[in-house]
């Protein structure tokens, strides 16, 4: 079932509380691939209601990025999710979730902002200000379907490790279920912007999975030196990269690691012409 609004969500989700049902969301901006479907397949096994959001949240980009150009494919978002046994495509208009559309901006629209410490680095570093539109709207999908359980995908690793924060500091009744990065046969990262990569960007691509891969490799060769992990990355970078980060942090409070355990998470983005891309490894 296809709905763009909220009061019709609720109305939804309230049957389906009063009939003691368990509900399940999986939060997407649309352009859905088999890394969201693998997220949806999670939360139809373990719920008895699913709502998949469709929503590109424009607070969540900042100026000069893709909001204007990123893919917008809700007929077929609709097919793949009705296939998938989903119960609701909730898929708002700005003005839905915004009525206020001219006023974005904190000076006028209340903001969930994460802390500093966790947004201060890796993307929040190069995209200042998008944690704080992911962790409004996330609430706000959180307050509207009031879910038992909310799916994100490890991709965003750093938005996961954010969200769980949020929903741990804000005391939010929901419990966040983190679902495995899904790859090509290749091991490029599933992503809605590989859309954007031509058959040349996308073996370029390959460089971020082929860098996590090695270093994971050599950790479990023994080696836990941070510096001596990351010597070989660079051998694997060209000219068509623009290397953003590759950084060795804590898989619960991003603090840097210089030394690597079972608890470290390596993030690495670069830039490939204008098409940003970014994928993460755990080393457990
Ligand atoms: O990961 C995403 O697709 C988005 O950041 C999310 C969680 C749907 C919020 O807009």
């Amino acid at each position: 079932m296809l709905l763009h609004t909220i009061a019709e969500v609720r109305e939804k989700v309230k049957e389906w509380k009063r009939e003691g049902l368990t509900v399940g969301l999986v939060p997407t901006m649309g352009a859905l691939h088999n890394g969201h479907l693998s997220l949806i397949k999670k939360s139809v096994e373990k719920c008895d209601r699913t709502v998949v959001s469709v929503f590109v949240n424009p607070i969540q980009f900042c100026p000069g990025e893709d909001l204007d150009k990123y893919p917008r494919t809700l007929d077929e978002d609709e097919k793949l999710c009705n296939a998938a046994g989903v119960d609701i495509v909730f898929a708002p208009s700005p003005t839905e979730m915004y009525p206020d559309a001219q006023m974005l901006s904190n000076d006028f629209l209340t903001y969930v902002i994460p802390p500093f410490f966790y947004t201060n680095k890796l993307c929040g570093k190069f995209r200042v200000g998008h944690f704080d539109g992911v962790c409004t709207v996330v609430n706000k999908l959180f307050n509207i379907v009031q879910p038992d359980f909310a799916f994100f995908g490890e991709k965003d690793r750093q938005q996961l490790i954010i969200l769980k924060k949020m929903v741990k500091d804000l005391n939010i009744p929901v419990e966040v279920i983190p679902c495995p990065i899904v790859r090509e046969e290749s091991g490029l990262a599933l992503s809605s912007r590989n859309k954007y990569l031509s058959g040349e960007d996308k073996v370029q691509a390959l460089a971020l999975s082929k860098i996590l891969f090695n270093i994971k490799a050599c950790y479990n060769k023994g080696i836990k030196d941070v510096k001596a992990l990351t010597e070989t990355a660079y051998s694997y970078l060209n000219e068509n990269h623009s290397l953003e980060y590759l950084e060795f942090r804590d898989a619960d409070n991003l603090e840097e690691k210089k030394i690597a355990d079972d608890n470290t998470i390596v993030f690495i983005a670069l830039k490939i012409g204008d098409v940003r891309l970014i994928d993460n490894i755990a080393l457990a």
